[in-house]
């Protein structure tokens, strides 16, 4: 199987943890745009739909969705979404697509939150794939040095506004043995947005797909 079929065969996977009456969250990128392809299939089971970007919000919007805003929402029963890095404990590094802020927020008003991922994104340790970390755009430099002392080497994405319109650092070198303490020390620098660690909300199911199939890790 190729990256694009594992993906798929993850979402495909996904689609059995919505229950009739699902308040869902949708994530971004590619491997939940291959949940949003099958999302029509299992329409009588969505009581509505919130998005975590603009871009999840346009295809959705394609498929004939209408997209409801947490606000009006309140609570979500799921929520599904991928990952750039898995360890086993499910924590995660999310925010490759730029999505995090509002990702860790709909992530942490789910009761449930599934993770679609294929096998390349499981690994021993996170930190291989670098870092984002939103910040607001007037505390760039400052919070590049601050990710300077912390041993990381952060690199501006040039040319990439969120949207929350702020930008986003890609933090190189960290080597994160300490998930939830990293999470918090990172948030903690004034300036900081989100930081795309999601140790305090990890995944409560992974779904891994693979050469042999989809695995499932519980939390
Ligand atoms: C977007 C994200 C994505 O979930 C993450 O980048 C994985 O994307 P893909 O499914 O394209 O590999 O965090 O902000």
């Amino acid at each position: 199987m190729d990256a694009t079929q594992k993906k798929r065969a993850a979402a495909r996977a996904a689609l059995e943890f919505i229950e009739p009456g699902t308040r869902l969250g949708v994530g971004t990128g590619s491997t939940v745009n291959c949940l949003i392809d099958l999302l029509p299939g299992v329409r009588d089971r969505i009581e509505c739909l919130v998005s975590s970007s603009k871009a999840t919000t346009a295809l959705l919007e394609k498929q004939g969705f209408e997209v409801s805003t947490l606000n009006q929402v309140g609570a979500l029963d799921l929520y599904i979404d991928g990952a750039d890095e898995s360890n086993k404990r499910l924590q995660l590094i999310k925010g490759g697509g730029g999505a995090l802020t509002r990702e860790k927020i709909l992530a942490s008003a789910a009761r449930r939150f599934v993770c679609i991922v294929d096998d390349s994104k499981l690994v021993g340790m996170l930190g291989s794939f670098p870092l984002p970390v939103e910040v607001l755009p007037m505390a760039l430099e400052f919070v590049s040095r601050r990710l300077v002392k912390l041993r990381g080497q952060p690199v501006w994405r040039k040319d990439f506004v969120t949207d929350n319109r702020n930008y986003i650092l890609d933090v190189r070198g960290l080597q994160i043995v300490n998930p939830l303490e990293t999470e918090e020390r990172i948030n903690r620098i004034p300036g900081v947005v989100t930081v795309g660690i999601f140790a305090h909300r990890p995944a409560d199911v992974l779904l891994i797909a693979g050469d042999q199939g989809v695995r499932e890790l519980r939390a």
